[in-house]
């Protein structure tokens, strides 16, 4: 085996940044392609790259002969499908961000180039590599409690979560970004419903939700448009640009400072200015978002089992959850508690059900001490790196055939809350044409 494993960052936004940086002793970045000049700079300073391995688009790096193992994908939702698909023809194995399409059609395109051309292509679901999912995954698969009838998962997105992305950030409006709330933020959760009931198709999907809060006519009578500009109600507001941005400066600075990045480090009076124009600074009742701060979504499987989840936007603190009733049991945990229950029905006399906690932190799987995302960002690059280099791939580490029914999940809802009807999902149809 070679002892590093070459990779070129096509996107070199933060999320690539952080994978192409997670294991420097096993992968070398040997080149980039971004249209940005400052990061195409930033980058090739960063891992030493001279300009003939710095290119302005994924396009152009694709009509170079292949020159390095993989691709970290880290381009924005609407670019993901026309990236890869050059990329993969040229013979790129692909780690690559989610939503990994943002309408079914391209979805199939980009399932059908990756089983035409061979190409290993692993979607970023960095949950299921958390070592929270991966040890409930492990005891359904085991079948400790039996046949999985419904599985319950919420997600709650933060009140700050909610503002910096899909209020005043970059996922916001679904005609600009292409992906609507719940397939930018919880198509995760999605998949990790589909991967629990791995094999079985989907079948029938309905969704219900709304933008509740964050309109023009919730917004209080004094609020002003700009935070730091014309709010005499700032001070008391949940959401002030100053108490979200300027008293946390580092919580979501990468995307709340990018119009800054030029600069090496901003002071203070340059992230004020910032917020007077950029739209961090917008009032929240007052942004052109047009995507829901809160969905629900209802799936039923083709084995009869059911499904839900709660995306709630908005929420004092962010958490996810799930709830896995079997035939033979249950399984309930909180992926920020890093631990989960198993109960399994014992009808001895004398007893109910037997119930066993399963301590991640107790057994040294602690949360922060692999990364973002519950530990799951590292986890899955190493998972990845496993896997293309010929090693047995762990349970979390599917290729991409296997995310379909979760993204599918998603479209189906979202088209389920516009049509207002029950969506039927046409997976296994699609799913022979491509094997
Ligand atoms: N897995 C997760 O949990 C998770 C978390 C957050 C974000 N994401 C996803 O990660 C992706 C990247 O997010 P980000 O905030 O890092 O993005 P970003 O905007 O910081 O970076 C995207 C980069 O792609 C570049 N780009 C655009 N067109 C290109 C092209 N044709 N060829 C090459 N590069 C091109 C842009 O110039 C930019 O530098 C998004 O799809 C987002 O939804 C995933």
């Amino acid at each position: 085996m070679k002892e590093r494993l070459s990779c070129i960052i096509v996107g070199a936004g933060h999320r690539a940044m952080y994978y192409a940086t997670a294991y420097p002793d096993r992968m070398k970045v040997v080149g980039v392609a971004d249209p940005s000049a400052l990061r195409r700079e930033q980058t090739a300073k960063r891992f030493g790259l001279d300009p003939s391995q710095c290119f302005e688009s994924a396009e152009a790096l694709a009509k170079e002969p292949k020159q390095a193992d993989f691709i970290i994908n880290g381009t924005m939702d609407d670019q993901h499908v026309p990236t890869s698909l050059p990329l993969l023809t040229r013979g790129y194995d692909m780690l690559l961000e989610k939503p990994f399409a943002t309408n079914e059609e391209e979805m199939w395109a980009l399932v059908s180039a990756a089983r035409r051309t061979g190409r290993k292509v692993v979607i970023c679901h960095v949950l299921r590599h958390t070592p929270f999912y991966a040890e409930i995954r492990r005891r359904i698969a085991d079948g400790l409690i039996g046949e999985v009838i419904n599985v319950q998962t919420t997600e709650h997105v933060s009140y700050h979560h909610m503002a910096v992305g899909f209020i005043r950030g970059k996922w916001n409006r679904s005609d600009y970004c292409q992906s609507t709330m719940l397939m930018a933020k919880s198509c995760h959760d999605l998949d990790l419903i589909a991967w629990m009931k791995s094999g079985i198709y989907p079948t029938n999907v309905t969704s219900f939700g709304s933008n509740f809060q964050f309109s023009p006519e919730n917004a209080p009578p004094e609020a002003g448009t700009r935070c730091l500009i014309d709010c005499p109600i700032e001070k008391n507001c949940l959401y002030s640009a100053q108490k979200h941005y300027i008293d946390h400066p580092e919580r979501w600075s990468f995307y709340v400072w990018d119009s800054l990045e030029h600069t090496d480090k901003p002071t203070l009076e340059d992230k004020i200015e910032s917020l007077k124009t950029s739209p961090y600074g917008q009032c929240v009742w007052k942004t052109d978002m047009n995507v829901v701060d809160h969905q629900s979504v209802l799936v039923e499987f083709e084995d009869g089992c059911t499904a839900t989840l709660n995306m709630i936007g908005g929420t004092s603190k962010p958490s996810r959850s799930i709830h896995l009733i079997g035939t033979h049991g249950e399984i309930q945990g909180c992926l920020e508690d890093n631990r989960f229950t198993i109960r399994q029905i014992d009808p001895r006399p004398g007893h109910e059900f037997t119930d066993e906690i399963v301590d991640l932190n107790i057994t040294g799987d602690m949360t922060g001490a692999h990364g973002g995302h519950g530990g799951g960002d590292k986890r899955l690059v190493q998972d990845f790196l496993d896997y293309i280099s010929g090693k047995q791939p762990s349970l979390s580490t599917t290729d991409i055939q296997d995310s379909v029914a979760g993204h599918l999940i998603g479209f189906c809802a979202d088209q389920s809350l516009i049509e207002n009807r029950i969506i039927a999902v046409k997976m296994q149809d699609r799913m022979r044409i491509i094997e």
